[in-house]
């Protein structure tokens, strides 16, 4: 979908940005599809309809989401529709008091207030609601077991989370029915566009919602004052309000209440019922949780990503600031949609496929990002994946019934208002085996280790493609198409011992099979002798990915495909996309002879009017002072090849600013474990507020990640940049083949995997 400008030169958005609605029938049935034109074109845009900057793409949400001095939380609550002089007066008749919560402050109180009321969300203090979930859950199917069909959101999906909530916050759950309307009528109120007949009812709702906060608030503190032994989330507020009342204020705690019930509830329920929505709409993804459940917590990740319940957010400029190219003013209202970030494909391999193998979908922004990250993501992951967990192991035969799923229209919050399944009691397994409905399975707290998610993949065909090359093809074992993906991308193959290979893949990208070639290097670390050996045909391999971080710049006037060796391979599979779509690009390829260079008769037949071959063993090794000194102005050139290949051009590039250069180097020359050591340093994250050091024996990445903070990692042997992270001041011992020479010189950036402090470091996390 391409965005339609129209001759209004004085604007520089299109006609479709401008006239973007929320509300529209486009972004209400699918938030992402309506944002894809925006995503493509012009991912920062200012609709007028809704007088929001509206941001789609991942990098510039996360962006918006990390500096939260600039782009303030403050609106993040604020009615999208004004209200009605008539439901104004009834809030005020009802003594409607909601202000701040943690969500929509500033700093500094923001961060002095969550860091009082951490402590709850600790793995080890969420780990003990694990067993009170597990038998709500249970409770919940024992009712419907035998019935043969559900509306799983009014029958389960709704009432655990909110019992969940209600449980974690230490309010007593008196009356799940009235606090599910109260909290639909915050939505509406807070996300939604109800027409000024509705405004009064939800005015009414809303301020209902706020008494029964404060009634059961002052319950809660009699509770406290008395000296009982309460436990609770908002009894650790409460008693904070009396050790602290200037940063944990009364009427704070009364916000918080009301606030907390709708986050800690609505948002779980919502994202439940949008898994089970893709999981059985995606049938073999389903069965594959069913017959290996160690696949759940990636699938409810995989879940979030794809159709999160949380869609967009809201931020407002305190100053003039950039973003994406666009200059957004003090005081402009933004619109983050998380739902079209979380399907961008410069961060997501074939975003809109659902694929539970992903193993990089904890990415996503469904929890937001930053300093105000969701302090309950843990919680909501862990319900989400009890609940997964025991229905499919009690109904694995389990079907999506006919219907026409409703949403209730907001901007936020998103996730079907029923969702009907059919099975067939008389093939329930427990019938015959009635200790199944005991068997739950445990899964860590938090999000899953990425390393854990692999794909089980048959070789379909493997067979000599140059001399020393083999040449690999991969193929789903049980016949399922494999995800496509773009040019540059390439799978991680595990090994033996645990280390894995990175290989690009080349051949069509829709094809359902990947195609790898691995050159077989006797003085390296094995990995390629092992595949010689053990990758024949019908042999399984544990495969992960795919992963792209050698990605074409498409939008490039001109390209210049450096391939050196086994290096053809992503470099092939960009010059098919370029001559697919066009565009002028020159293909070198260097090797010491034809008979040692893969794919050379498909380089010549397919791309003879762009290749050039540069053959050692005849003379004509290549010139790269002399491509480089060729390259049409503004080229992006995109190389890979061994070191030495990729250290001269890259210091060739000081003399060709103009160019821009990407690079994929095969390997790193050093283990995993010798990268992560080196001398010990401090480090001081400025965004959250935390002083760490780094001894010798870890990486930043793992120390960051021991403090809870979230960074992104893929190859962590510093190659793919993927855990990079901003420096503010200190000198960086760079250590990665990510960063060219330029940026190191730069020394504002830091691939936390590997490389590490000179000195003291201030980073921005
Ligand atoms: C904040 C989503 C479950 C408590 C947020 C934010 C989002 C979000 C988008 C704003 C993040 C930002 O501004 O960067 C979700 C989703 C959930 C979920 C999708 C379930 C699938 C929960 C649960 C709880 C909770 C179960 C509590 C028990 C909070 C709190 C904040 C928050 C306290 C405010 C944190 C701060 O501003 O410092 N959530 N949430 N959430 N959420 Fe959640
Ligand atoms: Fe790949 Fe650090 S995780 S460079």
């Amino acid at each position: 979908m391409a965005a339609t400008h129209d001759n209004d030169a004085a604007c520089p958005f299109s006609r479709q940005a401008r006239s973007f609605d929320p509300f529209g029938v486009a972004y209400q049935s699918d938030p992402a599809e309506a944002l894809r034109f925006s995503r493509e074109d012009e991912p920062v845009f200012y609709s007028e309809a809704m007088g929001y900057w509206v941001v789609s793409r991942y990098d510039d949400i996360k962006a918006v989401f990390r500096d939260n001095i600039t782009f303030s939380p403050a609106n993040a609550l604020e009615k999208i529709t004004p209200a009605t002089p008539e439901a104004v007066a009834v809030l005020k008749r009802e003594g409607y008091g909601m202000d701040r919560t943690l969500v929509n402050e500033d700093e500094p109180v923001h961060m002095a207030r969550r860091r009082a009321l951490l402590d709850a969300f600790a793995p080890d203090a969420l780990a003990e609601h694990a067993p009170m979930v597990r038998d709500l859950v249970r409770e919940k199917l024992d009712a419907i077991i035998e019935r043969g069909h559900s509306d799983l959101v009014e029958d389960m999906l709704w009432d655990v989370p909110l019992t969940v909530a209600l449980t974690f916050l230490g309010v007593p759950d008196d009356d799940m029915t009235t606090l599910r309307s109260f909290s639909v009528a915050h939505t509406v109120n807070t996300w939604g566009k109800p027409t000024p007949d509705q405004q009064v009812a939800v005015a009414e709702g809303v301020a209902k919602f706020w008494n029964y906060s404060g009634d059961v608030l002052a319950r809660m503190s009699a509770q406290v004052d008395a000296g009982k032994d309460v436990h609770g989330w908002m009894y650790d507020m409460i008693r904070q309000n009396r050790v602290m009342p200037d940063i944990v204020t009364d009427n704070y705690l009364q916000s918080m209440m009301m606030a907390i019930i709708v986050a800690a509830h609505e948002t779980t329920a919502l994202a439940s019922a949008n898994a089970f929505r893709e999981l059985l709409t995606h049938r073999h993804q389903w069965d594959a949780i069913c017959r290996d459940p160690a696949l759940i917590p990636a699938a409810v990740e995989e879940c979030l990503r794809h159709s999160g319940s949380m869609v967009a957010w809201r931020r407002i400029a305190t100053r003039d600031a950039a973003v994406g190219g666009v200059t957004i003013p003090e005081g402009g209202r933004i619109l983050m949609v998380m739902a079209s970030g979380n399907r961008d494909p410069r961060h997501f391999e074939n975003p809109d496929a659902l694929d539970i193998w992903r193993d990089n979908s904890a990415d996503h922004l469904t929890f937001g990002y930053g300093a105000h990250q969701c302090m309950g993501k843990n919680i909501g992951r862990m319900e989400m994946a009890i609940i997964i967990e025991e229905v499919s192991r009690r109904l694995p035969h389990l079907q999506l019934a006919e219907q026409e799923l409703t949403y209730l229209p907001n901007i936020s919050l998103r996730g079907p208002e029923a969702l009907r399944v059919t099975w067939d009691p008389a093939k329930n397994p427990e019938r015959q085996d009635p200790s199944l409905r005991h068997t739950g399975r445990n899964f860590p707290v938090g999000a899953p280790d990425r390393k854990s998610i692999v794909r089980r993949l048959r070789v379909a065909e493997a067979a000599p493609l140059a001399q020393n090359i083999l040449g690999i093809t991969l193929a789903d074992p049980a016949g399922e198409r494999l995800p496509s993906w773009s040019p540059g991308a390439h799978v991680d193959i595990v090994m033996p011992d645990g280390e894995s290979r990175k290989y690009s893949l080349c051949g069509p990208a829709d094809a359902g099979e990947w195609q790898i070639a691995v050159l077989r290097d006797d003085l390296g670390r094995g990995g390629s002798r092992w595949m010689h050996e053990n990758a024949g045909t019908g042999a399984t391999l544990p495969v992960r990915g795919p992963h792209n971080h050698f990605r074409l710049e498409e939008d490039a006037a001109h390209h210049v495909l450096i391939a050196g060796g086994i290096g053809i391979t992503p470099i092939l599979a960009m010059a098919d996309r370029l001559k697919a779509l066009g565009k002028p690009y020159a293909l070198h390829y260097a090797g010491r002879n034809r008979a040692r260079m893969a794919h050379l008769d498909r380089v010549e037949a397919e791309h003879a009017d762009a290749v050039e071959l540069h053959l050692s063993d005849d003379g004509t090794r290549s010139d790269l002072e002399k491509i480089v000194a060729d390259a049409p102005a503004g080229s992006f050139i995109a190389a890979c090849g061994p070191a030495r290949l990729l250290d001269q051009l890259d210091a060739l590039m000081s003399r060709r600013p103009d160019l821009r250069l990407r690079f994929e180097h095969f390997s790193s020359d050093d283990s995993a474990a010798e990268l992560a050591t080196g001398q010990a340093f401090d480090v001081e994250c400025t965004d959250s507020d935390l002083s760490l050091h780094v001894p010798q024996d870890r990486s930043l990445l793992q120390v960051l990640r021991g403090a809870g903070l979230d960074v992104p990692s893929d190859c962590e042997e510093g190659l793919c940049g993927s855990c990079e992270v901003v420096v503010e001041e200190g000198q960086i011992e760079h250590r990665d083949r990510v960063l060219t020479a330029v940026e190191r010189a730069a020394g504002d950036r830091i691939i936390t995997c590997c490389s590490r402090g000179r000195e003291r470091l201030k980073i921005k996390i």
